[in-house]
């Protein structure tokens, strides 16, 4: 029998679901010869264990096991291109997405006159109900409409986590696709050339089978973040993007703290109309540790939601090295507006460039330092 299907499992904590997943896609795909490749990263609850586990006995089952990753794209996009398969699937393996369609989609791709065929939650016939998330169901219509604007094709559910395509549509285009956040579909339907013929089928959109879902917190977050990535991530990169605004609200908070302090030796400040310089130094420093402790923590949950440092001991040492990065980061904003100013410049463009000098250091710093591998 010649391998016709690749299912692809992006794994997060799925340790108590694959192998009900891979018996139920036996029993669904009888007749037909599959593989399925899990891409865990790295899972905690030892995910990839259990993957490795079951394709002892079951060889059609392999494992991708990715270090010091996370991204529900990205392992997306590398378990397609990691199958043999002619057409290649990625689903939910939490059973949130039934695999008796797999045979029914993989016909309309076999048959010629598709070229994708996904599973959707709002179509005509399907249901969301037994999700139970009505909170969820609103966040992903308001995403979908947003997403049919932007991609100009009209599907009832692009945000859908359930599809199939040939796979050699996929790897003639992986890499132009963006890999961050978790919208692979819309990703490949914003970034094909050739028009795709399409195969909606709906689905009864099922509830969770064990553990918890990872796209809770930032769903609506991630798919804007997601729109820039494919809008202007190329001009400016997505991360720096949004390492910037956040410094820019850092700026704000700062200026906020700053009034507040000078508010609290308000007495000195109304008879000499400036403060004394030991209150400005308080009121800087303290501006200064604040912002960037905001800074901090809008990082670590935004910027870099991927690679988000938690408990005690890793969020302090990340806060240290942060502050350590900006104090680097101011000495080369200031370093280099001074030498402009010195050599004749007026001194609000080179503040300007002292600012962007400063930020690009933090992040470039930051990004390894903090965030990184160092
Ligand atoms: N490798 C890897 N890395 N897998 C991940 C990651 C990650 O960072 N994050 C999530 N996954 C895996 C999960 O383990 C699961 O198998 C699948 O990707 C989907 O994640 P869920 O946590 O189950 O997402 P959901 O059910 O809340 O979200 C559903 O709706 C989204 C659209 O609103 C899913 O159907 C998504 O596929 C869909 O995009
Ligand atoms: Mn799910």
């Amino acid at each position: 029998m010649t391998l016709r299907l690749g299912i692809v499992l992006p794994t997060y904590n799925e340790r108590g679901n694959l192998r009900g997943m891979v018996e139920r896609l036996d029993a669904a795909l009888a007749g037909i010869a599959w593989e399925v490749i899990v891409v865990d990263d790295n899972s905690p609850d030892g995910t990839a264990d259990e993957a490795r586990a079951i394709g002892r006995e079951d060889p059609r089952v392999r494992v991708i096991q990715r270090i010091g990753r996370r991204g529900l794209s990205s392992a997306a996009i590398e378990g397609m291109c990691a199958t043999a398969a002619p057409v290649v699937a990625v689903m939910d393996a939490d059973h949130q997405h039934d695999p008796a369609l797999l045979p029914g989609m993989l016909s309309a791709i076999e048959s010629g006159d598709y070229d994708l065929a996904y599973a959707s939650r709002f179509a005509e016939g399907a249901s969301t109900e037994a999700w139970g998330r009505p909170d969820r169901v609103k966040a992903s219509g308001l995403a979908n409409r947003i997403a049919n604007k932007v991609t100009g094709v009209e599907l009832t559910d692009p945000m859908s986590g359930y599809f199939m395509l040939r796979s050699e549509v996929l790897r003639a285009d992986a890499h132009r696709l963006s890999g961050v956040g978790f919208k692979i579909l819309l990703d490949i339907l914003a970034t094909v050339e050739q028009p795709l013929r399409i195969k909606e089928v709906p689905m009864h959109f099922a509830a969770r089978a064990d553990g918890e879902s990872k796209l809770d917190r930032t769903v609506v977050f991630e798919f804007l973040v997601g729109l820039y990535d494919k809008w202007l991530g190329r001009i400016i990169p997505t991360r720096f993007a949004l390492f910037g605004t956040i410094g820019a609200l850092g700026v704000v908070v700062h200026m906020a703290v700053l009034a507040m302090v000078l508010g609290l030796f308000g007495a000195e400040f109304a008879v000499s109309h400036y403060p004394k310089e030991t209150a400005f130094i308080a009121g800087q420093t303290t501006a200064a540790l604040v912002a960037m402790t905001f800074n901090f923590v809008l990082n670590n949950e935004l910027t870099y939601a991927d690679k988000r440092l938690r408990g005690f001991l890793p969020l302090l040492t990340g806060w240290v090295r942060f502050l350590l990065t900006c104090a680097f980061g101011l000495l080369a904003n200031i370093g280099a507006a001074t030498a402009l100013v010195r050599i004749g410049f007026n001194p609000y463009p080179a503040a300007i460039v002292g600012i962007v000098l400063g930020s690009v250091w933090n992040f470039a710093l930051s990004s390894k330092f903090v965030w990184g591998k160092y």
